[in-house]
């Protein structure tokens, strides 16, 4: 029996873990264990996740959140070394790019216990993302990288990595898998008046809510959007509604709490545009046939813009407007399975088992 030691702490991780561990408990050998550092901790953070998909209740949870970048990393890096010298995993399995990918991965890696890194690859070259370093990082250190698409693949080939003593697979996206798998669980969020062809808005990045101009640049876009184009509906991370309210600006949309997956899934369904600054929710617009309109200058996922299904707006009011108007109501299509059409999780376990090159 394989024993690995799954790292989950923030949300986009609860969803991509929830299709991996179903497709674990399928499969023969392998006993998943899984510690939740407490990155994301409100209720509907976190908790609604575990409900809606029936991922394995925490083995081990630790309480570590907010503080600076470096004394949160730190002190889950000295909590998850207790953690695997305690279950002494044959694996650590770490998602994403956050700050719990990283400290998972680096706990691992010096107690010399090999590291599967799944969302391998991803690149936005943009080394002031604490994402980014992350992800380089944690990539670094890994000896299994399970490639979402085929650009995530050939920035790892360019990075020498196959000159490395690691395995670098391109196994499709797991999101797709949960995406679909979900997609006939939605439901409206509760007590939501869903304004008719609405525009769907997410905001977390800290590039731009923790920089007053380009926070002030889109809240200002998002208002005149609301008032001029379409309703926009906007469930709102607790970054954005602290930073919003620190630097005392007036968000004329509808806001509403952060929203569980069922809830954000119906929300992807029957919105006629998604504008985001999120990694998840820019391929889910693409999941569900919506165009995106992202609040970045760059994104991971290239082949969405070359695609035409994303155009990457930064936070210019103007252009943000601009952009919605051009993209409102249009609909994208998937032809090329470019995510690799829901087969991740089972692509991935099988290799974790040993039962696949
Ligand atoms: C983190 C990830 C980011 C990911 C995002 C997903 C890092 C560096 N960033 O960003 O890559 O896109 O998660 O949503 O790991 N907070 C609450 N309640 C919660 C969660 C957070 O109040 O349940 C507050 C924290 O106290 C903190 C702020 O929100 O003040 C930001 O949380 P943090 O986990 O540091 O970063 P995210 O912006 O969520
Ligand atoms: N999400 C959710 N409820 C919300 C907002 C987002 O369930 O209120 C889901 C979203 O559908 C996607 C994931 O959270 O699956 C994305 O997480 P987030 O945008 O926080 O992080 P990122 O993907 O940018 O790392």
């Amino acid at each position: 029996m394989q024993r690995i030691l799954t790292i989950i702490g923030a949300r986009p991780q609860f969803i991509k873990a929830s299709v991996v561990s179903r497709a674990i408990k399928q499969a023969d050998g392998i006993e998943e264990i899984m510690l939740h550092t407490g990155q994301h901790f409100d209720a509907n953070m976190s908790d609604i996740f575990f409900n809606q998909l029936g991922i394995p209740r925490p083995d081990i949870q630790l309480n570590i959140h907010s503080g600076s970048h470096g004394e949160m990393t730190g002190r889950m890096l000295a909590e998850i070394e207790k953690a695997i010298m305690e279950h002494r995993p044959d694996r650590v399995l770490v998602y994403g790019d956050t700050n719990s990918t990283l400290a998972g991965a680096l706990a691992a890696a010096k107690l010399h216990v090999p590291v599967a890194h799944v969302e391998a690859g991803l690149r936005s070259f943009n080394m002031r993302m604490p994402e980014e370093v992350n992800r380089i990082l944690t990539d670094q250190v890994s000896d299994l990288l399970f490639c979402p698409t085929q650009s995530a693949l050939d920035n790892l080939n360019r990075e020498g990595f196959r000159e490395k003593q690691a395995k670098v697979l391109r196994v499709g996206d797991v999101m797709q898998d949960a995406a679909l798998f979900f997609a006939k669980r939605a439901v409206i969020p509760i007590g939501l008046e869903v304004p008719e062809a609405f525009i769907l808005c997410t905001l977390h990045r800290a590039e731009n809510t923790d920089d007053p101009e380009r926070l002030a640049g889109i809240v200002a876009a998002l208002n005149q959007v609301h008032r001029e184009v379409a309703p926009v509906v906007m469930p709102v991370h607790p970054r954005t509604k602290a930073a919003i309210e620190r630097a005392g600006l007036a968000i004329n949309v509808t806001t509403i709490d952060p929203v569980g997956y069922f809830e954000m899934v119906w929300l992807l369904n029957h919105c006629g545009l998604v504008l985001t600054d999120s990694g998840g929710v820019q391929k889910e617009a693409f999941f569900f046939g919506k165009a995106c309109v992202t609040l970045r200058d760059q994104t991971e996922w290239v082949e969405l813009v070359e695609a035409g299904a994303n155009e990457l707006v930064g936070a210019d009011c103007q252009r943000i407007e601009d952009a919605v108007r051009r993209h409102v109501n249009r609909s994208v299509e998937d032809l090329h399975e470019l995510y690799g059409g829901g087969r991740a999780a089972r692509a991935i376990v099988d290799v974790l088992a040993g039962n696949a090159s």
